[in-house]
C-alpha cells in the first residue's frame, strides 16, 4: 500500500523565450478605461490604448460584430503591441492574429484563406450536459502486487456533507489522480464519460491540517447533497474548428497540420445553418471575436472587396488592421491611395492613430524590455540607450540590450554598462548606417543599381 502523496510525478520544466512582445500582458487601463501612464508592460500611447479598451470592452459584451478597425501609425510605435494586449484583454473570446502576405499562399485561394481566418475568429459557445461525481477526498488508497509486476488496484472514499461512498479505482484512474496530485482532503470533480479529474480546491475543513499553505492553494466548500451530479459543460470552438472536423476530405487532424486545403463552401452553409439552428433551442451561443490582420497594404483588391462583403455577414468578427504606410500604391494597381488602402475601404473603418514616443517613454520601455529580458543595467547605461533609440529607432535600440548583455558578460560584468552599449553599436548597424554604408561602397556589391528615388521604391515593394 502506498499512499498518493508520496507517489512522484516528474516536473516538466518549462521552457520560456523572450518574444517582441513577451513583455506585454494587457492593455493597462484602469477601471473608467482611463489609460495608466506605465502598467502592464505598456507605456504611453495613451489615447490609441483606450480607444483599443473602448473596443475590447464592446468586443467583450458581444456588442459589435462586422467593424473594422484600423491602426495607422509610423514604424515601431505599437501597433502590433496594442494588438497583442487587446488579444490578452479578450480572454476567451477567439483572437486570431494573421499577416496579410500569409494570404498569398498557393495551395489555397485568396478569399479562402481570408474565410478560414474570419472562421477561425468566430467562437460557438456549445453548451452540454454530462454526469460528474464531486466531492471531498476522504481517502485514497492504492494496492500494488507483491511483485510490484501488473496493474495497480485501489479504492478512493469521497464524500458530501450528506453521504460518503468507497470508489474502485482502475489503472487509468490512478494514473489521473497521481497526476493531479490529489490527496486527502482535496475536493475533486470527475467526469464520469471521460474520466477526467479536475481538483477543485482544498476543502475549508482540512485547512487547519498544515501551518503553511501557499498562496495558490484555494479553499472550497465541501459539496452537499448527492456525489453524483448533472453538471453542465461549455466548450468553445471556433467555426473554423467544426468546418475542418466536419469536411469529409481532411479530417480533424488537418487541424494539426494546417493543411486543410479549400472547404466546400456547401460545408459551410450546412454548418452556419446548424449552428443558428442550436442557437434558437438554446443549445449553442456564437461569440463574435477578433481578427487581427496586421500590415494590411500588403493585400490587393479583389481581398479588399473580399473584406467589404464579408464584412457585411451576420456572423463577421471584429475585423483589426494595422498599417505604418503613408500615401502608398495599392497593390497590383496604379493607384495611390492613404495607408495602401483603397480609399472607398478606409471610410468603413474606425481609425486609431499612434503616435511617436517621448524620449521618456522610450526609456520605460526599455527599462521594461531589460527586466523581461532579465538584463541588470545601469542607469547610465539606460540614459545612452535611450538616447541611440531616440536617435536611430526603438526597435534597434531594444535589440542592443541582449547583444550588450552577452558583452557585458564576456568582460565578466554583471551589469551592462555604457561602454557595452557603446561596443555593440559599433558592432551592429541600425538602418540608416547601413544605408550610408551601402551608399558609400555599392560599387563593391553585386547586382548593384543606382539607388531608386524614394517613390520608385514604393511601387516595387508593393507590386
Ligand atoms: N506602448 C508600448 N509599451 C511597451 N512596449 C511597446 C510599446 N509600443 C511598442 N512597444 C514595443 O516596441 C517594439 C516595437 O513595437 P511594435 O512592433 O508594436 O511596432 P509597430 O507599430 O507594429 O511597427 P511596424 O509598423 O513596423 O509593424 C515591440 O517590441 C513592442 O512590444
Ligand atoms: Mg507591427
Amino acid at each position: 500500500m502506498e499512499s498518493i502523496i508520496a507517489a512522484k510525478a516528474t516536473d516538466i520544466s518549462k521552457l520560456e523565450r523572450t518574444g517582441a512582445h513577451s513583455h506585454i500582458r494587457g492593455l493597462g487601463l484602469d477601471d473608467k478605461l482611463e489609460s495608466r501612464p506605465n502598467s502592464q508592460g505598456m507605456v504611453g500611447q495613451l489615447k490609441a490604448r483606450k480607444a483599443a479598451g473602448v473596443i475590447v470592452k464592446v468586443i467583450k459584451q458581444g456588442k459589435i460584430s462586422g467593424r473594422a478597425i484600423m491602426m495607422a501609425g509610423a514604424p515601431g510605435t505599437g501597433k502590433t503591441a496594442i494588438a497583442m494586449a487587446m488579444s490578452q484583454e479578450l480572454g476567451d473570446v477567439p483572437f486570431t492574429s494573421i499577416a496579410a502576405s500569409e494570404v498569398f499562399s498557393l495551395e489555397i485561394s485568396k478569399t479562402e484563406s481570408l474565410t478560414q481566418a474570419f472562421r477561425r475568429s468566430i467562437g460557438v459557445r456549445i453548451k452540454e450536459e454530462s454526469e460528474v461525481i464531486e466531492g471531498e477526498v476522504v481517502e485514497i488508497q492504492i494496492d500494488r502486487s507483491v511483485t510490484g509486476v501488473g496493474p495497480k488496484t485501489g479504492k478512493l472514499t469521497l464524500k458530501t456533507t450528506d453521504m460518503e461512498t468507497i470508489y474502485d479505482l482502475g489503472q487509468k484512474m490512478i494514473t489521473s489522480l497521481t497526476k493531479e496530485k490529489v490527496m486527502a482532503g482535496d475536493v475533486i470533480q470527475i467526469d464520469k464519460t471521460t474520466g477526467r479529474i479536475t481538483r477543485l480546491g482544498r476543502s475549508f475543513t482540512r485547512a487547519r491540517d498544515f501551518d503553511a499553505t501557499g498562496p495558490d492553494v484555494k479553499f472550497v466548500q465541501c459539496p452537499d447533497g448527492e456525489l453524483q451530479t448533472r453538471k453542465e459543460i461549455v466548450h468553445l470552438v471556433s467555426l473554423h474548428e467544426i468546418d475542418v472536423i466536419n469536411s469529409r476530405q481532411q479530417g480533424f487532424l488537418a487541424l494539426f497540420s494546417g493543411e486543410t486545403g479549400e472547404i466546400k463552401s456547401e460545408v459551410r452553409e450546412q454548418i452556419n445553418q446548424k449552428i443558428s439552428e442550436w442557437c434558437e433551442e438554446g443549445k449553442a451561443e456564437i461569440v463574435p471575436g477578433v481578427l487581427f490582420i496586421d500590415e494590411i497594404q500588403k493585400l490587393d483588391m479583389e481581398c479588399f472587396s473580399f473584406l467589404n462583403r464579408a464584412l457585411e455577414d451576420t456572423m463577421a468578427p471584429v475585423v483589426i488592421m494595422a498599417s505604418n504606410r503613408g500615401m502608398s500604391r495599392i497593390r497590383g494597381t496604379n493607384y495611390q491611395s492613404p495607408h495602401g488602402v483603397p480609399i472607398d475601404f478606409l471610410d468603413r473603418l474606425l481609425i486609431i492613430s499612434t503616435q511617436a514616443y517621448s524620449e521618456d517613454d522610450i526609456r520605460q520601455i526599455l527599462k521594461i524590455r531589460c527586466d523581461e529580458e532579465e538584463v541588470d543595467m545601469t542607469e547610465d547605461a539606460l540614459a545612452v540607450l535611450t538616447k541611440v533609440a531616440t536617435e536611430t529607432s526603438l526597435r534597434y535600440a531594444i535589440h542592443l540590450i541582449s547583444t550588450g548583455h552577452l558583452v557585458a558578460q564576456k568582460r565578466q560584468a554583471s551589469k551592462v554598462d555604457v561602454v557595452d552599449i557603446k561596443r555593440v553599436y559599433s558592432l551592429f548597424l541600425d538602418e540608416a548606417r547601413s544605408v550610408q554604408y551601402l551608399k558609400d561602397y555599392q560599387d563593391e556589391y553585386m547586382y548593384n543599381e543606382i539607388a531608386p528615388s524614394h517613390g520608385e521604391q514604393m511601387a516595387v515593394d508593393s507590386i
